[in-house]
């Protein structure tokens, strides 16, 4: 090899610019995080694309993850942001889906990671980071295909901004027949007491209360979570009301949807907890609070060629 002594040494930014964000590999690039100049970051495994850390500038954790939670690839991620697709829980009745495990196989398969794009700006404040993630029918193993064997793609967007946390879907039928699905984003929000928190922005919606015989209910006021709490709201208000976390009176997370028409809050409690082998510490259930944007009320039909896009947003 020839060494060029006046060979230009690589420039990581473009001069001028404050510092940017970083985007770094790790675990054997099985996973990808980022970081903002303003000290936010995020890390993803591409294990489910599931978002497992996301932290403020100060560093501070603001999603749950079980201490007990698999990041090797073997099962579920157990807090964090499991991403639901093509069935919420399991649908026995339905004849396309009724071979898939319990929410589906994106969680459970290994992700592409396709990119980054990064907002360049003069103001640290104003920098962002977006991290993308791909599945497809065709890099999904031979026994989840014959469980559902549509012809699919997805991209999966993560961005991080000083403010907020946003992940969005595109999910493209890129078959020749109509496939049905469900998708959801299954958010475990790290909070400090869970006797302390309060749920606002689902008032007067209809919710399918799964620990009451899937009985059809409605919200009256704010919700509080004083047991093992499983419900499906269909909120009353549009998605770009925030269902709003507040812990003793201070809102500690605000969640806006874009075209995801459902809202889960699931909480385990004592019992459940207590039978998942994944979940730790066991009164773990007093720091998390599940709040799942997602469409799982009925069924979304993609026809050939189309696409659906949904998203949520975090802030604080
Ligand atoms: C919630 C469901 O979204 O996920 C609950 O509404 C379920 O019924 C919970 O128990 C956790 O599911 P899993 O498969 O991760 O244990």
């Amino acid at each position: 090899m020839v060494d060029r002594p006046n060979k230009p040494t690589a420039l990581a930014t473009t001069p001028g610019l404050p510092p940017q964000p970083q985007v770094n590999f790790s675990h054997s690039n099985s996973r990808v995080s980022a970081a903002l100049p303003t000290g936010e970051s995020v890390e993803i495994l591409l294990y489910g694309a599931t978002v497992i850390s996301w932290k403020n500038r100060f560093g501070i954790e603001r999603l749950w993850l079980s201490d007990a939670a698999k990041l090797d690839g073997s099962k579920a991620v157990r807090g964090g942001i499991p991403l639901v697709f093509p069935v919420f829980g399991t649908a026995p009745d339905h004849a396309a889906s009724s071979k898939l495990p319990q929410h589906g196989f994106a969680r459970n398969s290994r992700w592409e990671f396709l990119g980054k794009s990064s907002s360049e700006s003069t103001s640290p404040s104003d920098t962002s980071v977006k991290l993308d993630f791909g599945l497809s029918s065709a890099t999904l193993d031979d026994a989840t295909k014959s469980k559902w064997p549509y012809t699919f793609s997805i991209i999966y967007s993560v961005t991080l901004t000083p403010e907020n946390l946003s992940t969005s879907i595109v999910v493209t039928n890129d078959g020749d027949q109509p496939f049905e699905f469900q998708t959801l984003m299954h958010t475990y929000l790290r909070i400090d007491d869970i006797s302390k928190i309060q749920v606002s922005g689902l008032e007067d919606s209809e919710y399918v209360d799964k620990v009451d015989a899937a009985k059809a209910k409605t919200q009256s006021g704010a919700i509080s979570i004083i047991g093992e709490t499983d419900r499906v709201y269909t909120p009353a208000k549009g998605p770009s009301t925030p269902v709003v976390v507040s812990e003793e009176g201070e809102a500690v997370f605000s969640i806006v949807r874009d075209n995801l028409k459902d809202v889960v809050v699931w909480n385990p409690w004592t019992d459940k907890a207590a039978g998942m082998g994944d979940f730790e510490p066991k009164d773990g259930f007093k720091k998390m609070i599940c709040i799942e944007a997602g469409s799982v009320n009925g069924w979304t039909t993609l026809d050939p060629g189309d696409a659906f896009e949904g998203a949520q947003t975090i802030s604080d």
